[in-house]
């Protein structure tokens, strides 16, 4: 059976793509962070389906929490195979406003962690055993503006993560990338400010948790695949000239 450890999994996106490696026959490591019970809920759920989960807490801002993860999943359920760097902060600065602890915070969970992770995923491997790493990008990386500034840094330094570990990991371990556009309402965004912006996408499927579901999957199956940034975003990095005056922002 393989195991994959999917990070930040207990709702939401992670939570998308741990049922789904679940029905794909996957152990699933549930890491968490503060949702300790709905990652409970999602092993419950997994187990009741006949499939093996366990839940794993984690502060991935912290270099020791870090660093025991991939050693408490090899315990537990044996060296995953497939490791889902899906766990990010997502706060709200700009180029002439960010903070050093707001810089430092979202660079540790979103870039220094995945690096972490990925460099104890591939020790943890047992020789001659095939893996892949997927990090969650955002659309943003290929389509910049200066708002929410540390943490579309945090995800340029992560897209390059992926391209120097397909390097430095290869041939047994393949990394990838899937960089989503607006999937779900996050941070100060209400659900009618998320639907008026989704209706100006190119594409009005724009990217689910379906969609960034069956991205992993093709990347999961795709042997010849390296270094390799799937945009899942219904085309909304192509709409680099807009008007970012409407970002939504906490005080609004
Ligand atoms: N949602 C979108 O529209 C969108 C768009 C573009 C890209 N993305 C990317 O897609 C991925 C998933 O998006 P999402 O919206 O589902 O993510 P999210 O809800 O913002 O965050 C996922 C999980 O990350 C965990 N997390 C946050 N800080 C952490 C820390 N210090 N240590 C460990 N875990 C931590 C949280 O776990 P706990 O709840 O357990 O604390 C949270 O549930 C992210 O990488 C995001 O950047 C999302």
């Amino acid at each position: 059976m393989k195991t994959a450890l999917i990070t930040g999994s207990s709702k939401r996106v992670g939570r998308g793509l741990a049922l789904g490696l679940a029905a794909r026959g996957y152990a699933i490591a549930v890491h968490y962070h503060q949702s300790k019970d709905l990652a409970q809920e999602l092993v419950d759920e997994i187990v009741a389906q006949r499939g093996r989960a366990r839940a794993f807490g984690a502060d991935l801002s912290s270099v020791s929490q870090t660093e025991n993860l991939i050693p408490s999943v090899v315990r537990s359920l044996g060296p995953p195979d497939c490791l889902i760097n899906n766990a990010s902060t997502f706060e709200y600065d700009t180029a002439t406003s960010f903070t050093s602890s707001l810089w430092d915070e979202q660079f540790n969970t979103n870039l220094r962690g995945p690096a972490l992770l990925s460099r104890d995923m591939a020790a943890a491997l047992p020789s001659g055993k095939p893996g892949c790493i997927i990090n969650l990008l955002d659309q943003k990386v290929d389509n910049l503006n200066p708002e929410f500034f540390s943490y579309t840094v945090s995800k340029i330094a992560l897209e390059a993560v992926t391209k120097l570990m397909a390097q430095a990991l290869a041939p047994q371990i393949r990394v990838c990338a899937v960089a989503p556009g607006l999937t779900l309402p996050s941070g100060a965004q209400t659900q009618a400010q998320f639907e008026e912006t989704r209706a100006r996408l190119l594409l009005p499927e724009a990217s689910s948790v379906e969609a960034i579901t069956q991205a992993v999957f093709y990347l999961l199956d795709a042997s010849s695949v390296t270094g390799q940034v799937l945009f899942v975003d219904g085309g909304e990095r192509f709409q680099s000239a807009r008007d970012y005056s409407d970002t939504i922002k906490p005080e609004d």
